[in-house]
């Protein structure tokens, strides 16, 4: 599956146009501010309905617009196709094929994995940030996982209501709490899974790619310990029986998948506390590349990758080794950059929201 253009409307400073894509690599460039993280946060957008840089959609439209839009066409299995996002009034519609979608079928048509400096931060920044990631990872291959996720955030809701309320003694409530222990129990189960295939993928792709010396692990760190992950229905429920009092006093749920956690150890060491930062960079790539792994594993197709601002990631050397690393894996390639790099690519010049391609 490749991308085979955009077309998009009042998104940051771009300029509206359509744009048709190489199904290898893209690369745009162009001095700073003229649009080019812009540029492939419309891509993302169009396909996720997310953005990488914000989590309030306004912030993509461009200044004082009410409305924006992304189109995009792909071809699948030799067939055209697309899909279409409007968003307007605070809201967004979906389209496959110019038909209106509900989120949950547009969800993961085209998969996607997005490599931006920010990036550091899932390493730096709060738990809440790497679970965030990795659900939105783990749906990418599992959908399943997807609405489990989603059923998940619901009931919590309703037991963090009940327990604020001092429900606690209701047959209502053990009904939400049941449900609660199990779903929660699957959510657990489903992550260390996940995190015990991809730390074995991280490792091997840092070593290979990075330094042949060093280890790299992803834990999985629940909220609470888990020896055996075939008994976390009865660890969990037994701690969350315990926990009951400690509930009440706060006022809501203390333990359970909302407030797990990951940690990167890098030769055993904790990546947030020891790590350089070049040696950051190279750990989430790793783990952008084990990401592709597990979406070839489950959808049997290789995701889009972007990259912005390659040449701020990785050295001459090093850049010329990870887009070795595409070509090899044929897979459709979208990067940005300040300075052109000699590769075999299409090449866009960004001006001002503009693009101009090169022949
Ligand atoms: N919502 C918006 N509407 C219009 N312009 C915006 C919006 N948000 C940001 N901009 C502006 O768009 C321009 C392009 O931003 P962008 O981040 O795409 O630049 P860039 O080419 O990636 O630059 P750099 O090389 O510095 O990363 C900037 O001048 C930015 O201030
Ligand atoms: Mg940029």
């Amino acid at each position: 599956m490749y991308l085979t253009g955009i077309n998009y409307l009042n998104i940051r400073n771009l300029i509206s146009a359509k744009c048709l894509f190489s199904k290898k690599i893209n690369f745009f460039y162009g001095k700073n501010g003229q649009g080019k993280t812009s540029l492939i946060e419309a891509i993302y957008f169009g396909i996720t309905g997310k953005s990488f840089r914000t989590s309030n959609i306004k912030n993509i439209l461009k200044y004082n617009a009410k409305s924006g839009a992304v189109f995009i066409q792909y071809t699948e299995k030799d067939m055209e196709k697309n899909i279409a996002l409007n968003y307007k009034n605070g809201k967004k519609e979906y389209f496959y094929n110019k038909n209106k979608i509900m989120y949950d079928e547009f969800f993961g048509k085209i998969n996607v994995i997005s490599f931006i400096p920010d990036d550091i931060n899932l390493i730096m920044s709060s738990p809440s940030t790497r679970r965030n990631f990795f659900d939105y990872e783990i749906s990418q291959s599992n959908f399943t996982y997807y609405s489990k996720l989603k059923e998940f955030n619901q009931i919590l809701k309703i037991r963090n209501k009940y327990i604020k309320e001092r429900k606690h003694k209701t047959d209502i409530f053990k009904i939400y709490n049941d449900k609660f222990i199990e779903i929660s129990s699957e959510i657990m189960e489903i992550r260390y899974e996940y995190i015990n295939k991809i730390t074995v993928l991280l490792n091997l792709n840092y070593r290979k790619l990075f330094n042949n010396k060093t280890e790299l692990y992803l834990k999985y760190i629940p909220s609470v310990e888990i020896v055996n992950i075939k008994e976390v229905h009865n660890i969990f429920q037994e701690i969350l029986n315990t926990q009951l009092e400690k509930d009440l006093y706060y006022g809501y749920t203390s333990i359970g998948p909302q407030k797990d956690d990951f940690m990167f150890l890098l030769s055993g060491l904790e990546s947030k506390n020891f790590s350089s930062e070049g040696e950051k960079r190279s750990v989430i790539f790793a783990l952008k590349i084990a990401e592709i792994d597990m979406i070839i594993k489950e959808k049997k197709e290789a995701p889009i990758f972007l990259i912005d601002d390659i040449i701020s990631f990785f050295d001459s050397e090093r850049q010329k080794k990870v887009i070795e690393y595409f070509k090899k894996r044929n897979m459709q390639l979208f990067i940005t950059s300040t300075e052109k790099i000699d590769i075999d690519a299409k090449f866009f010049k960004i001006e001002e929201g503009v693009l101009y391609e090169e022949y």
